[in-house]
């Protein structure tokens, strides 16, 4: 499998680029030419912001990465802090850090003087496999996450999978939650590379996880590439997030962190999918079990009630708040097999009831 370049066949197609110490890539000379402005993590930067060597003196703003960085209060200071900067409509804003600093920087870049360019920097796994490709950008609001973005395509993704090395593994195992879900977007083949190499990924092997990391990229920028704009088949992204928003929503949200809410929404849906008689392959729930264990990941609303408040009024609560469906209507990604999935399915109010009890 190769590691490398690959392309996401948008209106304005771009590469993300995934290799060792590909960060000394991103070209500075040309960038400063054309005014240049840094979003970093504080912890990712003071840990790997000389990998950018081109940029180290470029205006630059750290904030503390997470859920707190994706308010409409730093969204202002971003953009204050863009024309403070001098920056033209030729400029670009690189983003560098995790799936927060790339859902505000794609945000920021996308409105300031009505859209600049911007080039995402992922620093983990979590950004790396799904927040930097695709364009989607977002901040939260009071009543929900996400509930105010733009799609902006960045101009190119520059990832190094070694940089994962540093995560705390809270971290690391967020980022576990999307690659379970790609690999069971991807198909048959992308899983069971997953099987053969998931325990190396899970220690952060350099080979597995950039192979990994890379195959994921290949799934997301295939599904991107033929739905920018999430009208259809893109939807297919959101398997087990429906369910995963719901955990944010009813335990508060930054309190179980998205690909761990992720990991287990899969297992919800992998069972709705049976108990709706969607799913095909009746051996796919114990195949994900058997994965999330080697990742780390828990696989139940048990393994995360210990410590959560997850009741299933308060769920109920977190579905109806779903953006995707119509109001206090949720919809659902469904699973048929791997690499086939149910798009906006609506489930039996019963049916709920026993999976979330
Ligand atoms: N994270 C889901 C998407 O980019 O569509």
């Amino acid at each position: 499998m190769s590691v490398g370049h690959i392309e996401v066949g948008t209106d304005r197609s771009y590469g993300v680029h995934v290799d060792r110490a590909v960060l000394e890539a991103v070209d500075g000379g040309d960038l400063r030419a054309r005014g240049v402005f840094v979003l970093a993590d504080e912890k990712a930067w003071a840990l790997h912001g000389a990998g950018l060597k081109g940029l180290g003196t470029a205006p630059r703003l750290e904030l503390t990465g997470g859920e707190g960085a994706k308010t409409l209060t730093r969204l202002g200071e971003v953009l204050d802090a863009l024309a403070l900067s001098g920056l033209s409509r030729a400029s670009t804003l690189i983003t560098f850090g995790g799936g927060s600093i790339v859902d505000l920087g794609g945000l920021a870049a996308s409105l300031f003087k009505r859209g600049i360019d911007v080039l995402h920097c992922p620093t983990t796994l979590l950004a790396q496999v799904d927040a930097s490709v695709g364009g989607k950008t977002a901040i939260n609001l009071t009543l929900g996450k996400n509930l105010a973005g733009t799609i902006h395509q960045p101009r190119g993704v520059f990832a190094d999978p070694d940089v994962l090395q540093t995560l705390p593994p809270e971290e690391l195992a967020s980022g576990l939650g999307e690659v379970l879900k790609t690999a069971i977007l991807g198909g048959e083949e992308q899983l069971a590379r997953l099987e053969a190499a998931g325990a190396d990924l899970a220690r952060c092997q350099h080979e597995a996880t950039a192979a990994l990391v890379a195959d994921c990229v290949r799934t997301k920028a295939r599904i991107v590439a033929e739905d920018p704009w999430e009208r259809g088949p893109r939807r297919a992204l959101n398997l087990g997030h429906t369910f995963a928003h719901a955990i944010e929503h009813c335990a508060g949200y930054g309190s179980v962190p998205h690909g761990i809410a992720v990991a287990v929404g899969l297992s919800l849906a992998l069972e709705a999918s049976a108990a709706a008689g969607i799913l095909e392959d009746s051996g796919l729930p114990e195949r994900a079990r058997r994965l999330q264990r080697i990742l780390g990941l828990p696989s139940s609303l048990a393994d995360l009630r210990g410590e959560h408040d997850l009741g299933p009024e308060g769920l109920r609560a977190g579905l109806a708040q779903d953006k995707k469906g119509a109001v206090g209507r949720p919809e659902f990604v469904l699973v048929r097999k791997p690499g086939e999935m149910a798009l906006g399915v609506e489930l039996e109010d019963e049916l709920l009831q026993s999976i979330l009890a």
